[in-house]
């Protein structure tokens, strides 16, 4: 599948960049990346927070233990009810992918979302993080997964190993200071990663199986059209939540999935919890 040469879409009118690449060349480089996993140098900074971040890290830590339930007494019971585990090994999931955001149409899309009790996951850039703070704040508290997609939204294959991290880094800072959470998902601009980007992090780099073009086509019925045609059990759908037109089709992606038996879950539950170090084709799971 030709994931990464059609899937480039300008970001803020960026530069376009024509390197093709294949499947075969994406789990090359996840066979050949696997023995740097303890070595990432965003996950040894979190472990060894300096000392102004330990409240951080301890509001992070609630932040999680409320999230799995720990901390929720019997009398919250009523305000927060955890969703149940969807086990999508047995049902039909699809993981809609939001990227470039947070913006000003990404409160209507939760509205939506809710509506269905729909969870997402949203890649969000830092740079809009702190322009929207509050609704970034909004989307995690509605229990989407939020995910790391870099700072300024630059090609990273371009990118020294240090501009790298400081892409990723400044990013989940800004991501933490706002949610809690460091987020546990990196997905690189334009699906854009080499052997020298993937050992500046250890954690998942998350690309797509379904790609709308939401960005060529500002259209919501071609945009609704082309995620309908194309789901399957699994897929992991790419879409923009900065433009207007993307957003309105989602209520129709929505309406139709439902129909169809789909249950829209995170990247992260698409996968029990535990995606693969890269995500570009979430093969169907099993049905039993
Ligand atoms: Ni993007």
């Amino acid at each position: 599948m030709d994931i990464g040469a059609r899937s480039r879409p300008p970001f803020l009118g960026g530069a376009r960049r024509g390197t093709a690449r294949t499947v075969a060349t994406a789990v090359l480089v996840a066979m050949t990346c696997g023995a740097s996993t303890l070595a990432a140098p965003s996950q040894a900074a979190h472990a060894a927070p300096p000392p102004g971040a330990v409240s951080s890290a301890v509001s992070s830590a609630v932040s999680r233990a409320a999230a799995s339930g720990a901390l929720a007494a019997p009398d919250d019971r009523t305000k927060v009810r955890p969703r149940p585990r969807v086990d999508c090994r047995r049902v039909k999931c699809v993981a809609l992918t939001f990227d470039d955001g947070p913006g000003p149409y990404t409160d209507t899309l939760l509205a939506y979302l809710a509506a269905y009790h729909a969870q997402a996951t949203f890649f969000v850039v830092g740079g809009n993080v702190v322009t929207y703070p509050r609704v970034l704040r909004r989307t995690a508290a509605a229990g989407h997964e939020i995910g790391n997609h870099t700072w300024s939204h630059p090609d990273l294959t371009r990118l020294s190993p240090a501009r790298v991290r400081a892409q990723l880094g400044r990013t989940d800072q800004a991501i933490e200071a706002v949610t809690g959470v460091v987020p546990r998902l990196v997905r690189p601009p334009y699906g854009a990663f080499n052997a020298t980007v993937r050992r500046q992090t250890g954690r998942p780099m998350v690309l797509w199986s379904v790609d709308t073009l939401d960005w060529r086509y500002r259209n919501s019925a071609t945009v609704a059209r082309r995620a309908l045609r194309a789901v399957r059990p699994g897929s992991v759908i790419l879409f923009h939540d900065i433009h207007p037109t993307t957003v309105r089709a989602i209520p129709r992606v929505l309406r139709k999935l439902t129909e169809r038996g789909y249950r829209f879950v995170t990247v992260s539950e698409l996968f029990g919890g535990h995606p693969p170090r890269l995500v570009f084709n979430a093969a169907p799971p099993e049905l039993h």
